[in-house]
């Protein structure tokens, strides 16, 4: 089995290669700067953007499972996502591990999450296995919601979280890259326990030793807060706390304990093992 990895540049792609190599697998990195591509035991490279189907249908050749990183945010990513997926159909990918996200939906609140239900659907169209990570909020991203003044503002209300370390996002890919089972199918992928807001700036305090406090915005707080950018860059930012307003983005799952054998970390645990995710906080 010829396995292949998108994003290999960025952070959750290097660590699914990481742990690939780490497991012995053979894969080809696809990246857009070859210079940037990880250096691992037993992987190769092959050049290709998203937007180039021809050169992802040549990079992708004799692949047979796909870790498809979503691309950057962007207004035109299904259009983006959608060559890429043409490429891996023409190269003959049997199966694609897509980094979808928690509450994909067409209707979904979260922008995004409306564009990664049309690339899941974009993907099973093209005649292609579909292995779907909805993943919550990634933990690594929580110090960074936290603004100079050591605010989170979001419009968030009560809703909560499960953050989820992408070091485990990347352990489950791997066991989805490599395993049985998994044709076909849509994972819900979070920490082990969901959280708001006001206990997330508590576990960040506690981290880092600074004042950290959340403030629930009004919708028109949050758009004043955030204007002076894209429109549609502000309803993604948005969107994504709206969602754990109403919910769709707060659902625990067992997924990654089911499927790896091993619990993932909870916001604490990762803020431990990762200081480096909060030492812009505590200078
Ligand atoms: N659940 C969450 O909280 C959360 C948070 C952040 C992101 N995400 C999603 O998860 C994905 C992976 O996260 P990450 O932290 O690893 O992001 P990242 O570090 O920004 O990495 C993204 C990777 O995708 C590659 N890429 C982007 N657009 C591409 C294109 N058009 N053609 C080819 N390669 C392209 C980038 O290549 P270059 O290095 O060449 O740019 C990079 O290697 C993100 O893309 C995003 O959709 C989820």
């Amino acid at each position: 089995m010829t396995v292949a990895v998108t994003g290999a540049t960025g952070a959750l792609g290097a660590a699914v290669a990481r742990d690939l190599a780490d497991r012995g697998v053979e894969q080809r990195l696809v990246v857009r700067d070859p210079s940037r591509a990880p250096r691992l035991p037993g992987a190769t490279t092959a050049v290709a953007t998203y937007e180039d189907t021809d050169a992802m249908a040549r990079a992708l050749d004799g692949v047979q499972t796909l870790f498809l990183v979503s691309g950057h945010e962007d207004p035109d990513r299904i259009s983006v996502h959608r060559s890429a997926v043409e490429g891996a159909r023409r190269a003959g990918v049997e199966r694609v591990v897509y980094t979808s996200f928690m509450g994909a939906a067409p209707g979904a609140t979260f922008p995004y999450a409306r564009d990664h239900a049309t690339t899941e659907l974009a993907i099973r169209e093209a005649g292609l296995s579909l292995t779907a990570m909805r993943s919550a909020l990634y933990a690594d991203m929580a110090p960074l919601f936290v603004g100079v003044d050591g605010v989170i503002r979001a419009p968030a209300g009560d809703g909560r979280v499960a953050w989820v370390a992408r070091r485990d996002v990347a352990r489950l890919a791997a066991v989805l890259l490599t395993g049985e089972g998994h044709r076909d199918q849509v994972y819900d992928v979070s920490g082990p326990v969901a959280i708001d807001l006001h206990e997330t700036a508590r576990l960040l305090a506690d981290a880092t030793g600074r004042a950290i406090s959340y403030h629930p915005e009004t919708l028109e707080e949050a758009r004043a807060s955030r204007a002076g950018h894209p429109d549609w860059l502000v309803e993604g930012w948005i969107g994504s706390y709206l969602a754990l307003h109403t919910g769709e983005g707060s659902v625990t799952s067992h997924t990654i304990e089911h499927l790896t054998g091993t619990p993932p970390l909870d916001l604490a645990g990762f803020l431990a093992a990762e200081p480096s995710s909060w030492a812009h906080l505590s200078r």
